[in-house]
């Protein structure tokens, strides 16, 4: 009965309040630091009591009687709260909660009361786990591509470069950890006959997207034996070019005919050679 009073309570409260200021918003990274704001006008005998406006209101952390209280402190947060105590004379009443979990997500209530009055301050806070790395990897005939520990859900989405005339086929699978994060992981079956391709996995996720890139070894190798090939070429093309010039340059009348038949090379009277050796190493 107590309890359906209090929610009605707190469902009026929670409705004028909204009604005539909004909710603050404040995003906060999963495992890290974050601050909620709450400021009041400095007066005596300040007492601060901040509120998690779920399940029927569970005390986060109070002070009064010019110190921390948190006996009655829901077992959640238990050792990761505090307040600027140096500044709440000044009427800073902000929240530092320290290892954001996912279940940190919802409404809160900041309740300061000195000789002045009390003031409500409520503010909704969100949770962001953010994609960090996109791992991508062959197995026989599929590529995997996979994602650890994102909040709230991430979608996947396969692509190639350049884009596949073909329809890609994929499996994906989404697990929801200890932590209440999602690790993601699709299966792309890679045609036999489209290697030629690099694959393009993205997660995308609120906050953020990350892409990650597989290219094809064998295209890749072939791409080397390419440039092998037209290093080759050019290669014989001088050789060619150089007996050619000579010969033309000899024919000229006066002059270093060396020196004056490749322009290219510096003039210390290095033997070409040394060119075609450049050549193939670039
Ligand atoms: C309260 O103090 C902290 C720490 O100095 C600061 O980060 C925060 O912005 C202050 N908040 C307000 C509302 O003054
Ligand atoms: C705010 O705190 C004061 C003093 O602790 C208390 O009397 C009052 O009922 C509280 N208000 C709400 C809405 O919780
Ligand atoms: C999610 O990924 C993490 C990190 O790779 C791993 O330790 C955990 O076992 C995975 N959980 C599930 C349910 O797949
Ligand atoms: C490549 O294989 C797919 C099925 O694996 C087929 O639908 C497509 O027609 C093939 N394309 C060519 C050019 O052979
Ligand atoms: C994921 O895809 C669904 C359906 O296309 C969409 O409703 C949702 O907003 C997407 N989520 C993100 C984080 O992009």
């Amino acid at each position: 009965m107590t309890e359906v009073k209090c929610v009605v309570f707190w469902g009026v409260v929670t409705f004028f309040w909204t009604l005539c200021r909004g909710d603050r918003d404040v995003s906060c990274v999963f495992s890290e630091v974050c601050i909620l704001p709450c400021s009041f006008q400095p007066a005596d005998g300040p007492a601060v009591r901040w509120t998690r406006l779920a399940a029927g209101g569970s005390v986060v952390h109070s002070y009064y009687d010019g110190r921390d209280q948190v006996q009655h402190q829901n077992q959640n947060f238990r050792g990761r709260t505090s307040l600027f105590v140096d500044q709440i004379s000044s009427g800073n009443a902000s929240l530092l909660l320290t290892g954001v979990k996912v279940q940190d997500q919802g409404r809160y209530v900041c309740n300061c009361s000195s000789s002045a009055g009390t003031r409500l301050a409520f503010i909704r806070v969100s949770v962001d786990a953010p994609v960090k790395t996109v791992n991508l990897r062959r197995a026989e005939n599929r590529i995997i591509c996979s994602s650890d520990g994102i909040y709230p859900e991430p979608n996947l989405s396969w692509s190639t470069e350049p884009q596949s005339k073909f329809v890609l086929h994929s499996s994906t699978l989404v697990q929801l950890t200890e932590q209440q994060l999602f690790n993601i992981s699709s299966s792309l079956t890679v045609p036999d006959n489209n290697t030629d391709l690099t694959y393009v996995c993205t997660v995308t996720t609120r906050k953020n997207h990350k892409t990650g890139r597989l290219v094809n070894p064998e295209t890749a190798g072939r791409a080397q034996g390419l440039g092998i090939v037209a290093g080759v070429i050019l290669v014989s093309m001088s050789t060619m070019a150089v007996p050619f010039c000579v010969e033309k340059c000899i024919k000229e009348p006066g002059g270093d005919s060396r020196l004056r038949g490749n322009p290219d090379s510096p003039p210390t009277g290095k033997p070409n050679r040394l060119n075609w050796v450049e050549l193939k190493t670039s």
